[in-house]
């Protein structure tokens, strides 16, 4: 994959993807870590002498119509702020295309475009048609083969990644590719179902895998343990002992909870008490691991050369149940051993607890990250990939 790195960019125009996708409440972003994320990609480009376009979705909206809460206004005001300059929000490509070198213009969402997202090739080349070079660095939008994340990357004259997505790479492929052992997996998060795919293509590689929150209830009631109240999804019970099954066989560690946080509901400020994993009252539901489970997972961990971390293992976001979910946290960001999170929800928790600095990669992508976990290949960086 050719890099921007790498290019020579004086007095062309640069053209880049990035996930800009940022949370935003009542109009305003609630966190800006994707638009910083991109400075560095931007600031290479200017410094190397480009006009520079950039490309982003924001939200789903109703493909090929402008929508004002979907328009990328307040993310281009919050690129003037970081970049301390003025970030102008271009609504038409034609325009965006007239930038000089050291210019730096915002596209208005991608998505407002007729064929984004069904990868409509005219769109494609349209897009790659704004500039010299076309910078794929969206890596939060990977998994997605739209006119800009894909159509774009095969029709540019030049493409190449920015150093965002080669950092997200190169994080994952430590992972995934070649790990310092062991490697230990913490699976955590609410369903099975949305993680089957992860489970099995991590367990290949890993030399232990630790389950937590709702995941972890399937797998105890895998293992024949009652689990009252607690979410679990009955009918993925024999995909659990599958996998369970295959940990025993490959002599891979799939330690189970052994204590619980369990309460009558979810709900702030609920009397949260702890039980044995096999003793888990029928009204009540398991809402985060117990202090045993957690020194457990914590020895496990600690004796780890490389860890990835994905889900949260209580409900994290309503106290008393995040204290499994810090408590982890907090044991890898003291370890010495190197620790990618991905996947939005334990990226929150980590960020949240303020020990995003102390962890080795903190992955911007949501379902792009889930995806490699999953052994998948994304469809953007096939294509990046294949312009060699
Ligand atoms: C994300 O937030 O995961 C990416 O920006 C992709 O967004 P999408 O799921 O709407 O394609």
């Amino acid at each position: 994959i050719k890099k921007l790195a790498d290019l020579d960019c004086n007095g062309k125009t640069v053209v880049i993807r990035e996930d800009l996708n940022v949370p935003m409440k009542e109009g305003r972003i609630s966190n800006d870590k994707r638009i910083r994320a991109a400075l560095p990609t931007i600031r290479m480009a200017l410094d190397k002498g480009a006009g520079v376009v950039l490309l982003s979705h924001l939200g789903r909206p109703t493909e090929g119509r402008y929508e004002e809460q979907f328009s990328l206004k307040p993310v281009a005001a919050r690129l003037g702020e970081l970049l301390g300059r003025e970030v102008p929000l271009v609504s038409e490509p034609a325009d965006a295309g007239k930038v000089k070198p050291g210019q730096c213009v915002l596209l208005e969402n991608v998505r407002f475009l007729k064929g984004e997202k069904k990868n409509d090739p005219a769109l494609a080349a349209q897009l790659a048609g704004l500039g010299d070079i076309y910078v794929m660095d969206a890596f939060g939008a990977a998994h997605r083969a739209h006119a800009s994340t894909e159509g774009a990357v095969r029709q540019a004259k030049v493409a190449c990644a920015g150093p965002l997505m080669v950092a997200e790479l190169a994080a994952f492929a430590k992972v995934l590719d070649n790990p310092a052992r062991p490697l230990a997996a913490v699976i955590g998060g609410s369903k099975v179902s949305t993680k089957l795919g992860l489970l099995a293509n991590l367990l290949a590689k890993v030399d232990s895998l630790i389950v937590g929150g709702g995941i972890a209830n399937t797998f105890l009631a895998a293992a024949g343990y009652n689990v009252g109240a607690s979410l679990c999804e009955p009918d993925l019970i024999p995909e659990a002992k599958k996998i369970m099954e295959t940990a025993g066989a490959q002599g891979k560690q799939l330690p189970l909870p052994v204590d619980v946080v369990t309460a009558k509901e979810l709900a702030p400020g609920q009397k949260a008490t702890v039980h044995a994993a096999d003793d888990v009252p029928t009204d009540e539901m398991i809402l985060d691991i117990g202090p045993k489970t957690v020194a457990l997972y914590e020895k496990l961990l600690a004796g780890a050369a490389t860890v990835v971390w994905n889900g949260p293992v209580g409900a994290f976001e309503t106290e008393p149940f995040g204290a499994g979910t810090k408590a982890l946290a907090e044991a890898l960001a003291a370890s010495k051993a190197f620790v990618v999170v991905g996947g939005g929800d334990s990226v929150a928790a980590v960020e949240g607890y303020g020990l995003a600095d102390k962890m080795g990669y903190i992955s911007t992508g949501g379902g792009a990250s889930l995806e490699l976990l999953e052994g998948k290949v994304l469809p953007s960086v096939a294509a990046l990939e294949a312009r060699g």
